[in-house]
């Protein structure tokens, strides 16, 4: 473990088909190879109770549950994340890495389903008490060819995936501008490179943030 730093909460964020799931997993190696003790973890999901709820969330068709629903079970499998895992975590000195966190909220919820930022942010404060990352990476990727990388997945949890073509440009737009709006927390990242290059990409920003 590092002892030189307190324990980060990082987050990698993205629509879909952006390689977030690769470039957690090698964040995590490269903080592991710098002595770095770290865990990986996901949402929806990441405890028990809240990978139950993923189920409900990321199966079945697009239209399954209206905006607010889905905000809600997305808070209540985040407040039973954060209590169960990443707190607990971050309390026993470990750097956590996120694949996905509230910026999805605001991004699949909020600029894609049309719930208010506003709402967004209240029930945020109920549920975590605006518990943020430390530091974020958006993985960027142009909407035609995220949509080639997963055209060929077959698997179960594609609800999101269904979703027409303008939502996901919706999310696009939304996280490269939450980027510019919070360059201190943010980094963007573009994934059209080589995923070496990108991981190098990453781990120059955190490197650079956390001066490691
Ligand atoms: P994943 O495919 O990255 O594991 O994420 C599951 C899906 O859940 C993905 O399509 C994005 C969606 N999602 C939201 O709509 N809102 C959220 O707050 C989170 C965390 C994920």
């Amino acid at each position: 473990m590092n002892v030189r730093s307190p324990p980060r909460f990082i987050t990698l964020e993205g629509g879909e088909g952006a390689g977030k799931s690769t470039h957690v997993q090698r964040l995590s190696q490269a903080l592991a190879s710098h002595g770095i003790d770290n865990s990986v973890t996901r949402e929806p999901g990441g405890s028990q109770g809240a990978e139950s709820i993923r189920t409900l969330l990321v199966e079945g068709e697009p239209g399954r549950w209206g905006p607010l629903v889905e905000t809600l079970l997305m808070f209540a499998a985040r407040a039973d994340h954060v209590a169960h895992t990443i707190r607990p975590a971050l309390n026993a000195g470990k750097w956590v890495i996120c694949d996905r966190f509230t910026d999805s909220t605001f991004a699949y919820q909020g600029a894609g389903r049309g719930m208010g930022y506003d709402t967004i942010r209240e029930i945020e404060h109920v549920s975590t008490g605006g518990f943020r990352p430390d530091f974020t990476l958006i993985l960027d990727v142009p909407v035609d060819e995220a949509m080639n990388r997963i055209g060929s997945r077959h698997h179960a949890e594609d609800r999101f995936e269904k979703f027409d073509r303008t939502f996901h440009e919706r999310l696009r737009s939304y996280f490269r501008e939450l980027a510019q709006r919070e360059p201190q927390r943010c980094v963007l990242i573009d994934t059209s490179a080589p995923p070496d290059d990108v991981a190098q990409q990453i781990w120059n920003a955190v490197g650079a943030r956390f001066k490691l």
